[in-house]
């Protein structure tokens, strides 16, 4: 497969209005994924996006990322899983297990 970028990150950053259901996004989320953009960019590593996503009906095990090509999800809930992430698998593409979130 030849992807366009060398890592495609979806960042769920939803915010259900109902405060009963769960979801991801909210402030933390927000500045997490920015923190993982500002620190992407200022490593000058190339090929890599990050976005943020709706619902990736996945909400009960978030707050979550998913990065294709590979598919793999994540999740993220602090600036230390990000360093994680960027550290290890942006990287060296390698990955504790850590933060993988199974099927
Ligand atoms: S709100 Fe993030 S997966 Fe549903």
């Amino acid at each position: 497969m030849n992807s366009f970028y060398k890592k495609h990150i979806f960042f769920c950053t939803n915010q259900r209005k109902d405060k009963n259901k769960r979801s991801c996004g909210g402030e933390e989320v927000n500045y997490l994924r920015s923190y993982m953009k500002e620190k992407i960019k200022a490593s000058g590593i190339k090929g890599i996006r990050v976005n943020t996503a709706g619902c990736l009906n996945r909400c009960k095990k978030g707050p979550l990322m998913v990065i294709y090509p590979e598919g793999i999800w994540l999740k993220v809930t602090n600036k230390q899983d990000i360093d994680l992430i960027i550290e290890e698998y942006i990287k060296e593409n390698k990955l504790s297990k850590k933060l993988l979130i199974s099927n």
